[in-house]
């Protein structure tokens, strides 16, 4: 009998995480919905299991150490390894203000869940994820972390410090842990899933969770030719 692939997505109680929960446990894999609230948790991988999915809740809040620790122990239990990481959770607190006014506790906890937390779960994740034969993780950046975009741009893009910078991190460590992981079969790219309708912008995005999901679930599933240490959108390599 053939094994299930498994996935963790983080954050995959609403949004573009659901959606991506949703189109992988489509693809036929096991997948653990991450959330930090047990109710909103629970709900999520209800409703996708009411359309016949493979999905269950995995209590993870990629701010905390114990929580995440726990997580990795739990889907450790359950299989020998951990085919697809996606780190989805991401926040973005007072994003809008201009540089010179933004909160520093603010660009400090946006930091937490959109950089610190991607290491984390990586981190802890990566003994099932070396276990699997071909392991994938994507990291849910943003356009906004694109230094050459900002650059190219220059005064006609949004100029958002703390949350875009947060992502311009999160490229770096994508690349970090695709340069040590590479030679043991392991692909890591960023994916900007472009300005997505969902809670994170008060539904002012033009694009739907569908759309937002295809980039993720593309480089999700990568085959052995796939780019490694990538950072992509819908259209292509993105400038870093
Ligand atoms: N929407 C866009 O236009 C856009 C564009 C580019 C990139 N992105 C990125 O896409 C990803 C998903 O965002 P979204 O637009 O789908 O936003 P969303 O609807 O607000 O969903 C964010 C998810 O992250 C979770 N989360 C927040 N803090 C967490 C923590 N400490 N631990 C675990 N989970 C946590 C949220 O859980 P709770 O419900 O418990 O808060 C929620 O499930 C983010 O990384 C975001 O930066 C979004």
């Amino acid at each position: 009998m053939t094994r299930s692939k498994t996935a963790v997505v983080t954050g995959a109680n609403k949004g573009i995480g659901r959606e991506i929960a949703r189109r992988l446990a489509t693809m036929g894999f096991k997948v653990w919905l991450g959330a930090r609230n047990a109710e909103r948790g629970t709900v999520a991988a209800r409703e996708l299991r009411s359309e016949g999915l493979d999905v269950q809740w995995l209590e993870l809040d990629v701010t905390q150490d114990e929580s995440v620790a726990a997580a990795a122990r739990i889907v450790e239990a359950e299989g020998p390894c951990l085919d697809v990481l996606v780190n989805n959770a991401g926040i973005a607190i007072n994003y809008e203000l201009p540089p010179s006014q933004q909160h520093l506790a603010d660009v400090r906890a946006t930091y937490d869940v959109n950089v610190f937390g991607p290491i984390r779960v990586t981190q802890a994740f990566l003994p099932l994820l070396l276990a699997a034969p071909a392991a994938r993780i994507v990291m849910v950046s943003s356009s906004t972390g694109s230094i050459g975009r900002a650059l190219d741009s220059g005064n006609q893009s949004v100029n958002l410090m703390g949350y875009g910078s947060s992502k311009t991190a999160l490229n770096a460590i994508t690349v970090a842990f695709a340069r040590e992981l590479a030679p043991q079969g392991i692909k890591i790219n960023a994916a900007a899933p472009g300005y997505t309708a969902t809670d994170l912008n008060g539904f002012r995005g033009h694009r739907t969770v569908q759309q937002a999901a295809e980039i993720v679930i593309h480089l999700a599933t990568l085959d052995a030719d796939g780019p490694n240490a990538g950072y992509f959108n819908d259209d292509g390599p993105l400038p870093w």
